[in-house]
């Protein structure tokens, strides 16, 4: 594992920030989850684009160069010598004696943890997994990717619990997200995903997806569905930067579809694995 802080190399024990840092005490910070397939980042400049609009809506100034956090990430990786690899960046507002109200002087504290990725198994892929729903209990600004993640944090641990690969989070009869992934369903040939609102991750990878729809030609709508047609779906499937494009065949026990990946999410799984060469 490489860990940068504040743009220099530190080793793993001596990586320590503040007790008083914001995002300590406060869940007042940012992070981003970047994959790195055979040494080459997988849309980077799109993480960043993303930490940099979260930063806007959050007032948080960065007081150092974008560039620097880019050109840290790719030291990271090289230091590592990582072919695959997951790189973990967190900005938050610093440390300061602990009060509510953004510090007068503050300066951002910024890490940078590369580590090698392993692949999730093949027979994921292959044969689907499962999912539980799950109440969507989060605040009402989820498009910003703060490290406040208690919610999502409970979700999969429910999942689990359940024996499940992922949480799926419902508002009212409304699918949102999934805790770590953006959801997915076809019925009848067509595409439907969550609009890329307020309540939910604006997803990269969710961002690629529509592409490669695009590109196949397929009938597509950035719409919302209830909970009855994600279980009525012909097929769903996630999509996230670790989870990549993830087949779900049950969901709370019940099957979907035909209980195996479906036809179009397996030809997207094709077009996002060339994307990954
Ligand atoms: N999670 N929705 C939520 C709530 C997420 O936390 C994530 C990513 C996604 C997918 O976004 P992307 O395609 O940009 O990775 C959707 C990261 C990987 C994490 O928390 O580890």
């Amino acid at each position: 594992t490489v860990v940068y802080l504040n743009g220099k190399r530190v080793d793993y024990s001596d990586a320590k920030v503040s007790v008083e840092d914001r995002g300590f005490q406060f869940g007042d910070g940012l992070y981003e989850v970047v994959r790195v397939y055979e040494g080459r980042f997988f849309y980077l400049d799109r993480h960043l684009e993303r930490l940099k609009k979260g930063a806007q809506e959050i007032y948080l100034n960065f007081d150092f160069d974008i560039e620097d956090l880019k050109e840290v990430c790719k030291k990271a990786v090289a230091d590592g010598e990582f072919k695959d690899a997951s790189v973990y960046i967190q900005v938050t507002r610093g440390a300061a004696p602990r009060q509510h109200n953004f510090p007068e002087k503050s300066t951002c504290t910024w890490v940078v943890i590369a580590r090698e990725a392993k692949p999730q198994p093949e027979e994921y892929y292959e044969n689907g997994v499962s999912a539980i729903t799950v109440p969507d209990e989060r605040w009402m600004r989820c498009n910003v990717k703060t490290v406040q993640l208690i919610p999502n944090c409970i979700a999969k641990e429910k999942a689990k619990k359940a024996g499940a690969y992922e949480a799926i989070f419902h508002r009212g009869d409304i699918v949102t997200e999934a805790s770590s992934s953006n959801v997915f369903i076809v019925k009848n040939k067509k595409l439907l995903t969550h609009p890329a609102n307020n309540l939910i991750l604006h997803g990269i990878t969710r961002g690629v997806v529509l592409e490669i729809a695009e590109k196949l030609g397929l009938e597509l709508e950035e719409e919302t569905f209830s909970l009855d047609q994600l279980f009525d779906a012909d097929e769903v499937f996630l999509t996230g930067t670790m989870t990549e494009v993830m087949p779900i065949v049950k969901v709370d026990g019940k099957i979907i579809g035909d209980g195996v990946p479906g036809d179009l999410t397996r030809s997207i799984i094709e077009e996002f694995r060339k994307l990954t060469k």
